[in-house]
């Protein structure tokens, strides 16, 4: 048994020797190796032996079938350096042609027009805070004047949750707006605050080119002793002069929200036609782009906040309207398509 096991080992090494490519090394390894190769057989038959011969002979075998696996490694390292020196020299391989570089992720239009905004109101003294996408009825129409049969219900089309946390009196829903943060901000600290909540909003409604079902905004709430109106539009011209460029023109005008007394909406000359009037303002030559206001004593009396002593004022503009107004985008769903085409250009 180990004169076989001698002559096997001679074999071996000798035909390994004359293997001179990586394809011609399998058939080896499956003659001496495989499942039914010569040295398996050997391994295999060792129970026929005595135990002390099964003890000396195993060892020999086993010592063998290390050596050969590590002989059929070296060989294939061997093999492989070779091939490629071959191809050097043959100049099949061009190591000075430039790698393939991989594409580069980056950020979604959406994201980088929220960290505008934020970056902005934050160097002008504002905190940044996020708050729930499922919300209750009472944040998100209730406590900012909106009872169940107010008609503003009819500007904001509700996605409602079948579950609500206590019966039908506190139903759930998709926050229509990021302004219940409002509520939930009031409530939670004393004034002054000076903060602004970014965040994902949802409307039950068909999408189209200006419209999509789920949507950005940023609200914003400063509340504290002598905030005036003059104080917002201070706030939201600075804003919008660092956002748009400092020469472009600004308005105030009369608007309604059931949560502001009195409500503005705020325009900018239009981007496209400077004030001229075009397709893009319908002719206006101006751009709407947020609505705010003074918080409404009601909604100060209700978070516990003294109305003759503390006053605010709140604002809330949609985030995508931004870069389609300073892109030129026509259709709003173009940012949720995911066409990497699309996304790459920003
Ligand atoms: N929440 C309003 C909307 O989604 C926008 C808004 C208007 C927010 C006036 C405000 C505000 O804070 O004062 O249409």
């Amino acid at each position: 048994m180990k004169a076989r096991l001698k002559e096997l080992e001679a074999n071996a090494i000798s035909e390994l020797e004359s293997v001179t490519d990586i394809k011609s090394l399998d058939p080896w390894r499956v003659y001496y190796l495989g499942k039914n190769g010569s040295l398996t057989q050997i391994l295999r038959s060792l129970k026929n032996l005595s135990p002390d011969e099964r003890k000396s002979v195993g060892a020999q075998a086993n010592k063998l079938k290390l050596l050969l696996q590590s002989e059929l490694q070296r060989k294939k390292d061997f093999l492989k350096e070779n091939e490629l020196s071959r191809a050097f020299e043959k100049k099949d391989l061009d190591i000075s042609l430039p790698g393939r570089a991989f594409p580069a992720g980056r950020t979604h239009p959406i994201t980088q027009s929220l960290r505008e905004i934020c970056h902005i109101f934050s160097t002008m003294g504002f905190g940044v805070v996020e708050g729930p996408e499922v919300e209750l009825d009472y944040y998100n129409f209730e406590a900012l004047n909106i009872p169940p049969d107010h008609p503003a219900r009819d500007m904001f089309d509700t996605l409602w949750l079948d579950s609500s946390v206590d019966g039908d009196s506190n139903p759930m829903l998709l926050r229509t707006h990021t302004s219940p943060m409002q509520i939930r901000i009031m409530e939670n600290s004393p004034p002054p605050i000076r903060v602004i909540v970014p965040g994902k909003v949802y409307r039950y409604e068909a999408s189209d080119a200006t419209h999509e079902s789920m949507f950005t905004q940023v609200e914003g709430l400063a509340v504290g002793e002598g905030i005036t109106l003059a104080n917002l539009k201070g706030t939201l011209f600075e804003f919008a002069s660092r956002l748009f460029g400092a020469e472009r023109k600004m308005r105030f005008r009369c608007d309604y929200f059931p949560f502001v007394e009195p409500g503005v909406e705020m325009s900018i000359e239009c981007l496209a036609c400077g004030g001229n009037g075009c397709k893009l303002c319908s002719n206006s030559g101006w751009l709407e782009i947020l609505g705010a206001g003074m918080v409404h004593p009601d909604v100060l009396k209700r978070v516990g906040y003294d109305p003759q002593i503390y006053s605010g004022f709140a604002f809330g503009l949609g985030v995508e309207r931004i870069p389609m107004l300073k892109y030129g985008v026509e259709d709003i769903r173009l940012f949720y398509e995911n066409d990497t085409r699309f996304l790459k250009q920003f």
